[in-house]
């Protein structure tokens, strides 16, 4: 950084998993990246105590504003961006962690909405998926015809309502559990699919219904998570990709995932009121 470029002053919203790493980052790294603190915020703000120092830690979400950051990380759950979204694009860029919320079509268009009126950046981070800033290109040209997405982890891995992989054994191999819409697969596995939204959200001329998703539990995958992603253009272009991310058993987060954060939130550095994935 110069000294004409101030550090970035990052508010991050959940100390979770990714909440953790990424406060744990900027207090390590953030100085030498351009990055600091400018608040945590969590459900329950005694869990922060021990990590973070008492003047970062904000207990009311709503006095966002108080702390003036110039990105808020959400890394939570979907129903804050539902909550404080707009709110949020209303003063600042905002990196939304759980972009399965987009799946509304409500919600997608008041974020869409209130980030070009306020000239503030929507961000998506990457996450697992591959190639996205190119899927995008592909969409913006109207070249985009379809794509779909694989995600195939082991059953320990998976987080999904209605019990739909309570009765998994360790000898029963590959089972495809869903194939269809992203937009029917977000409220089936809301905490395994950032990846596939962050792919609906890149391939906007397709968008959440015209993305197909497919999850699949394989008791093979003991070490890690397998993406594939089939991009198909048009005039017979097409390009897939196969991505290994390392993963413990029961990770519903690969390892490289929290890298790919950490390198997202480096990119966040607004780029004027627009979606952009980083
Ligand atoms: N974009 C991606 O590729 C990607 C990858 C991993 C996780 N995620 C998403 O990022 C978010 C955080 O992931 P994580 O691994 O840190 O999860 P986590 O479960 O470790 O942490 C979530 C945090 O949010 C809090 N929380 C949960 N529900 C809440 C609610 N309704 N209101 C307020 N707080 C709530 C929890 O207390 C916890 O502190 C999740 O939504 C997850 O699905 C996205």
């Amino acid at each position: 950084m110069t000294d004409r470029c101030p550090p970035s002053r990052v508010g991050v919203v959940g100390f979770g998993h990714l909440g953790q790493f990424l406060v744990d980052h900027i207090q390590k790294e953030g100085p030498g990246a351009g990055l600091s603190l400018a608040f945590v915020w969590n459900r329950s703000a005694e869990k922060l105590t021990d990590y973070v120092p008492e003047e970062l830690i904000l207990t009311n979400l709503a006095e966002f504003t108080d702390r003036k950051a110039d990105v808020i990380v959400e890394v939570c759950h979907p129903c804050i961006v539902k909550d404080f979204g707009v709110q949020f694009l209303s003063h600042t860029n905002l990196m939304v962690g759980s972009p399965s919320a987009l799946a509304n079509p409500q919600l997608d268009q008041a974020l869409r909405l209130a980030a070009k009126q306020h000239g503030n950046t929507l961000y998506i981070p990457s996450g697992a998926l591959w190639g996205g800033q190119d899927i995008q290109r592909l969409n913006d040209s109207g070249s985009l015809r379809a794509l779909s997405i694989r995600m195939s982890k082991h059953p320990s891995c998976f987080r999904l309502a209605d019990g739909l992989l309570s009765d998994w054994s360790e000898e029963e191999g590959r089972r495809v559990l869903f194939h269809g819409s992203v937009a029917e697969l977000c409220p089936i596995a809301p905490n395994n699919v950032n990846t596939m939204a962050a792919a609906a959200i890149a391939a906007s001329t397709l968008g959440f219904h015209g993305v197909t998703g497919e999850i699949v539990s394989d008791t093979a995958l003991a070490d890690h998570h397998l993406v594939e992603v089939e991009v198909t253009g048009s005039g017979g272009f097409s390009v897939k990709t196969e991505r290994r991310n390392p993963a413990k058993l029961g990770a519903v987060t690969g390892s490289a995932t929290y890298r790919s954060f950490w390198s997202s939130l480096l990119v966040c550095k607004g780029h004027g009121g627009r979606v952009y994935l980083c």
